[in-house]
């Protein structure tokens, strides 16, 4: 039995199994209005989405299935001390599959560790968020017809930005990509996906201020909002907010069939003006989020009949008793958890949220 936590636990051909069953569901729903009957899928959410919820919820219910859950952490009994592995370990009994949002990185690691159901990562804090990179791939499949020789520009708030850096870890396992990374210099990409992702796999990339001089050689343009909830300094939201605006005349100067994709919500870096532009493919990725959720539903459900057993989490080496200093990581809340680092790339990194020890 497997979960979902981080986009490399799918193969590039799994993937692509993944975007064929979508597209199949997308021309023939009908096919599958019964395939998740008596199945329930849980929806624990202890942060806002609208998107992420809500089109999981309809991927199941689509499936023939149930759906059940909370959408904020007060009405559940996290807000009485819970524990994440405690409370996965609870709904394994009430729901065949969990999906899961957390603002702390590594909760929904953690929850895989203590379920006994397939767990899904519905975004944890400004780690990562898989199954947008699903929505994102199956776009950019549809919009380009491809998911090799792009150039890719990444707009934004890249350091909290965690559709970011699950997107970058999915695009570089394809060939011939490269990335224009376009933020400001406080919020340029963290460590380990610049250096654990990108130089480890050599992967062609440069880091810009200026979105103008970016956009005519790009092929695909993801512009991110500036998460405000991850800032500990709400002054320095305040003066990194409007860093980026896509306007109609900025896209004057760009190709003709550059696609231009947004995880959403958008607060302002898009001007309402550019979504009647052929090329703004961001609703279109809200919807292919539900083909692709759908697929995912299936396909962890399937293995689950197939091999109940959860799979042992690989321990090789992780090295004990290793001081994470994320005030966001899971393990400075849970603290029951065992404390522990893996090498990547000369540096030891948090098991939970991968940042350095
Ligand atoms: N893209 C995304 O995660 O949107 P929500 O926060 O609305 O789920």
């Amino acid at each position: 039995m497997r979960s979902l936590i981080s986009i490399l636990d799918f193969s590039v051909e799994e993937l692509a199994g993944l975007i064929a069953t979508a597209e199949d569901i997308a021309e023939h729903p009908e096919k599958y209005w019964e395939a998740c009957r008596h199945k329930t899928l849980a929806t624990l959410f202890f942060e806002p989405s609208t998107r992420t919820r809500l089109s999981f919820e309809a991927a199941m219910l689509e499936l023939g299935g149930n759906v059940l859950g909370f959408s904020e952490a007060d009405s559940s009994s996290a807000a009485k001390g819970e524990s994440v592995s405690d409370t996965a370990k609870t709904v394994s009994n009430y729901a065949n599959i969990i999906a899961m949002r957390h603002p702390k990185e590594g909760a929904p690691f953690v929850a895989s560790r203590g379920a006994t159901i397939p767990v899904i990562n519905a975004g944890d804090g400004g780690h990562q968020h898989p199954t947008q990179t699903l929505a994102d791939l199956l776009t950019i499949h549809r919009e380009m017809g491809r998911l090799d020789n792009l150039t890719i520009g990444l707009c934004g708030d890249l350091k909290y930005g965690r559709t970011v850096h699950s997107l970058i870890e999915a695009m570089s396992r394809y060939e011939n990509i490269r990335f224009v990374l376009i933020s400001p210099k406080e919020l340029m990409l963290p460590d380990y996906v610049r250096i654990g992702v990108l130089d480890k796999h050599s992967i062609p990339y440069t880091e810009v201020t200026s979105l103008e001089d970016a956009i005519p050689a790009l092929d695909v343009l993801y512009m991110t909002r500036i998460q405000r909830e991850r800032f500990d300094d709400p002054a320095e939201y305040e003066r990194l907010k409007d860093s980026y605006v896509l306007t109609a005349e900025k896209m004057e100067h760009a190709k003709e069939n550059m696609a231009v994709l947004h995880p959403l919500p958008r607060v302002n870096e898009i001007s309402v003006k550019v979504d009647d532009d052929p090329r703004a493919a961001y609703f279109r990725q809200t919807l292919n989020g539900k083909y692709m959720r759908m697929a995912l539903i299936l396909k962890l459900l399937e293995e689950a009949k197939r091999d109940p057993v959860r799979e042992a989490i690989d321990t090789d080496g992780w090295v004990y008793d290793q001081v994470c200093r994320n005030p966001k990581c899971i393990c400075q809340t849970e603290q029951e958890l065992p404390q522990a680092a893996k090498l990547v790339e000369g540096a030891y990194r948090c098991i939970y949220c991968e940042q350095k020890v």
